[in-house]
C-alpha cells in the first residue's frame, strides 16, 4: 500500500514568548485533523510540538504536493491563529506570510516535508523536530547516519547497506540541486554540506533518483520573505531498519550536541539539545535549540505511536555537555562566533548605526 508521510509545521503563536505552543492551540489544530480523518481524507494525523512550532503530522493516499492536503493545513494554521490571537499569544501568524492560499503551501511561509512509499511489511519512522535553529542543522545528522560507519555500523556490517547512499543537497540561495554517491564522493559532499547555511541536504535515497530514505524540511523563510520573520525551525523524517539504518543508529549522532545556528533572535550558535516532549520549551537565553525524536510505526496508514526516543537517560550526557558548551558559548556574549557573522543575522541593526556614523569613517592616511 502506498502512503505519503507529510509533516507540515508553523510557528502561529507562541507561549510564553517564543518558548512553546499552547495547549489550546494544539487541541484545536487536532479537532480540524480528527475531522478530516472522519472524513477519509487522511489516513491519521499526530500533533506535536517543538518549542513554539506546532507540527503536523499526516498520513494520507494522495500523493506529495497535493492540493487538499496543503490546503487542509493551511485551513488548521489559520484557525489556530485566530485562537492565537484571541489569547493574545506572542508572534500571532509568524509564520504565515500570505493572506491567501493559491494551491500549494510552498512560499507561503510554513515548512513542509513529505515522503511517498511503498508501506514496508513493518515500516518504522523517526520525525525529528526542532526549535531555534535552522535546516542546515540537520547535515551533521544525516551525515552521521548514513555515512559515517563509526555512527552507522550497518554501513560496514549489514550487506544491504554496504553499497551506500545518496544525498541530494541543495544551495539554498541558488535554489539548485546536486546528487552525491557516498561513500565514492564524501570528501567531495563535505566540502558543501559543512557550510551548513548555504548548503542543506534535503533528502538521501538509496539508488539514484529512487525511493526516499530521509527527507528535510529546506525553507528558508528569511530569505523567502526578505525580512526578518523568524529561523525556519527545521524538521527531519528518517525511515529505519531493514536495509536503512537502524533506530539506534538514528538516534547515535544526538549524543554528540553539535553546534547550530539559531538561539536567541535566530542570531547565534549554540548546541543541539535532543529533549523529551515535555522539555522541549526553550528557556535559557530562548534555547539551546532542542530537538525531539517522535517514533512512529505505520499500520496501513495509521500512525502507532509517537514514542518519545529522548525521554531516555542514554541522552542525560548529552544535554549536559550541550549545558556545558552552552555556557561557554554564552561567555563570549555579543561575539563571533557566539554571535553570528552580520550577513547572517536575522535581526540586524547594522544599517541603521552604519548610517548615523556615516561621516565617522575618515580614511587611513
Ligand atoms: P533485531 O534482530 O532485534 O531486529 O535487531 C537488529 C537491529 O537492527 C538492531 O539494531
Ligand atoms: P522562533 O524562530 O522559534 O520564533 O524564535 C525567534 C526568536 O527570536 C527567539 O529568540
Ligand atoms: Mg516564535
Ligand atoms: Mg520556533
Amino acid at each position: 500500500m502506498k502512503v505519503t508521510l507529510s509533516v507540515i509545521k508553523a510557528d502561529i503563536g507562541g507561549y510564553v514568548g517564543h518558548s512553546a505552543s499552547h495547549p489550546q492551540i494544539k487541541d484545536h489544530a487536532r479537532s480540524i485533523l480528527e475531522n478530516a480523518k472522519k472524513g477519509k481524507k487522511i489516513f491519521d494525523y499526530e500533533v506535536l510540538s517543538c518549542g513554539d512550532d506546532l507540527n503536523l503530522v499526516l498520513t494520507h493516499g494522495r500523493g506529495e504536493d497535493s492540493e487538499e492536503i496543503h490546503a487542509l493545513a493551511w485551513r488548521t494554521f489559520e484557525e489556530c491563529t485566530e485562537k492565537a490571537r484571541e489569547l493574545k499569544l506572542y508572534g500571532v501568524g509568524q509564520d504565515l506570510l500570505s493572506d491567501t492560499f493559491s494551491g500549494n503551501i510552498k512560499g507561503l511561509g510554513p515548512g513542509f516535508v513529505e515522503i511517498e512509499f511503498e508501506e514496508r511489511e513493518s515500516e518504522p519512522v523517526i520525525i525529528f523536530m526542532a526549535d531555534k535553529t535552522s535546516p542546515g542543522a540537520w547535515n551533521y545528522t544525516v551525515y552521521k547516519i548514513f555515512a559515517d560507519p563509526f555512527n552507522t555500523i550497518g554501513l560496514v556490517i549489514d550487506p544491504s547497506m554496504h553499497n551506500g547512499f545518496y544525498f541530494d543537497v541543495l544551495d539554498v540561495f541558488e535554489d539548485k540541486i546536486v546528487t552525491f554517491k557516498t561513500p565514492e564522493e564524501l570528501y567531495d559532499m563535505l566540502v558543501f554540506v559543512g557550510t551548513t547555511e548555504h548548503y542543506c541536504v534535503k533528502d538521501v535515497r538509496k539508488e539514484e533518483g529512487g525511493e526516499v530514505v530521509a527527507a528535510s524540511t529546506t525553507q528558508k523563510l528569511n530569505i523567502m520573505a526578505g525580512r526578518y520573520v523568524g529561523k525556519d525551525d527545521p524538521v527531519l523524517i528518517v525511515r529505519a531498519q531493514h536495509g536503512f539504518p537502524a533506530v539506534g543508529e538514528i538516534l547515535e549522532p544526538f549524543t554528540m550536541p553539535h553546534l547550530v545556528e539559531g538561539w536567541m533572535r535566530g542570531s547565534h550558535r549554540g548546541p543541539l539539545m535532543p529533549v523529551s516532549f515535555e522539555h522541549a520549551t526553550p528557556s535559557r537565553f530562548d534555547g539551546p535549540p532542542r530537538v525531539i525524536a517522535a517514533g512512529f510505526q505505520l499500520a496501513n496508514g495509521k500512525l502507532i505511536g509517537p514514542r518519545d526516543h529522548f525521554d531516555d537517560p542514554a541522552f542525560d550526557e548529552a544535554r549536559k555537555k550541550a549545558n556545558l558548551v552552552a555556557d561557554y558559548m554564552r561567555a563570549h556574549g555579543p561575539f563571533e562566533p557566539h554571535r553570528l557573522p552580520l550577513d547572517e543575522m536575522e535581526y540586524t541593526t547594522l544599517p541603521e548605526v552604519k548610517k548615523r556614523l556615516e561621516g565617522r569613517f575618515k580614511a587611513v592616511k
